[in-house]
């Protein structure tokens, strides 16, 4: 039932703060809240962020944009950034981390899903959600910014890493950018490419933007490249700024380029997949303390520490597996861990780690 028509719904968000201020004294709860308001509109929730599908349309063969509104929980987010997505399927609580492609003031948002292979998120998505289905969404996250300074950009996309770098080039576009902007967008086939009408539309429209694509397994048609990314593919496209997203394996190979270029602004990357361990490394086992909830186990040096949790029967928040998310950051209490993505290692009590992309290196405790 929708009482309240969808913009209301976002304006009210700044008169709930009675409702939490109760809430945080523990003089009503929160869930016997939400559920009263939802009873005027699905969207309505003192601190949740629910969202309404508005549109579905294929921007690739395996790629749908889906346009949401959000209710007015969604608060500063950025295109670029990323958001967890929740759906409960069969009693379990999947959650999965897309990138913004768009965010509006008016609250509406659009997301890039790509079809994972063996997915459990991305199936729901593309096949069975529809027009008017309600969605929770956690809090944006994410670092990637268009340079401040008027110079020359150079955007890598492999892959999905195509839709937070378009995020960032709509808005800077529709800013008036006016510097040489240049898109290298690297998918295996032609059929992959996301978001290319859209592109072909934006260089006709900004004499500034250059695209062009890159096929990593597959014949090229004349304009493209073919191979995966080296530095002699891009080294005649002069640039002071560079931002970049793909696969691990492949935003470290432009990182140790990007390091040989002389006059270079720091690199602006992010990784969807986390980093292999690496090879021939010793497998130890350790013991690994979970505080809150009394248990000592063993564990080992090779599986990250949400696995290892997991494997416990503990149930860690979590999102998007890969060290973007930070929905499953925890407080380290005592003992050293790697950060698999970085090579950092974490060893003060009290610091904040990522469990799924941190290994233990010894005994570990943790505020779990
Ligand atoms: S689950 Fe997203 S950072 Fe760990």
């Amino acid at each position: 039932m929708r009482l309240l028509p969808v913009w209301l719904v976002r304006q009210l968000a700044p008169c709930l703060a009675p409702l939490r201020w109760l809430t945080d004294r523990g003089w009503l709860r929160e869930a016997d809240v939400d559920w009263w308001l939802q009873r005027l509109h699905p969207l309505l929730s003192l601190r949740r962020v629910y969202a309404l599908v508005e549109t579905r349309h294929w921007v690739a063969r395996d790629m749908l944009a889906l346009t949401l509104r959000c209710n007015g929980n969604a608060r500063g987010w950025r295109s670029g950034q990323h958001v967890p997505l929740y759906l409960e399927r069969q009693g379990v609580r999947l959650s999965r981390s897309y990138s913004l492609v768009a965010v509006q003031r008016d609250g509406r948002i659009e997301l890039g899903i790509r079809r994972a292979a063996g997915g459990r998120v991305s199936p729901e998505l593309l096949d069975r959600l529809t027009c008017g289905d309600r969605l929770e969404l956690g809090q944006a996250d994410g670092e990637l910014q268009w340079p401040g300074e008027s110079s020359a950009v150079l955007l890598l996309a492999a892959g999905s890493g195509i839709t937070p770098l378009l995020g960032l080039l709509r808005a800077a576009l529709a800013a008036g950018y006016a510097a040489p902007v240049t898109l290298l967008h690297y998918v295996r086939q032609p059929g992959q490419q996301a978001y290319g009408r859209e592109l072909q539309q934006l260089t006709q429209q900004y004499p500034n933007l250059q695209v062009r694509l890159a096929l990593t397994a597959g014949p090229a048609a004349s304009g493209e490249l073919v191979g995966r990314f080296s530095g002699g593919q891009v080294a005649a496209l002069a640039a002071e700024d560079l931002l970049a997203c793909g696969p691990h394996g492949y935003v470290e190979q432009v990182r140790i380029w990007w390091q040989s270029v002389p006059g270079r602004h720091p690199l602006q990357a992010e990784a969807f997949t986390p980093a292999p361990g690496a090879d021939g490394e010793q497998v130890a086992s350790v013991q690994l303390g979970f505080a809150r909830a009394h248990q000592q186990v063993i564990g080992n040096t090779r599986d990250n520490l949400l696995e290892q949790a997991e494997a416990r029967g503990l149930r860690p928040p979590h999102g998007c597996r890969q060290g973007i998310c930070a929905s499953c950051s925890c407080v380290l209490l005592a003992g050293r861990v790697r950060d698999r993505r970085s090579g950092l290692v974490s060893q003060e009590p009290g610091q904040t780690i990522r469990l799924c992309v941190s290994v233990p290196l010894g005994n570990v405790t943790l505020d779990l």
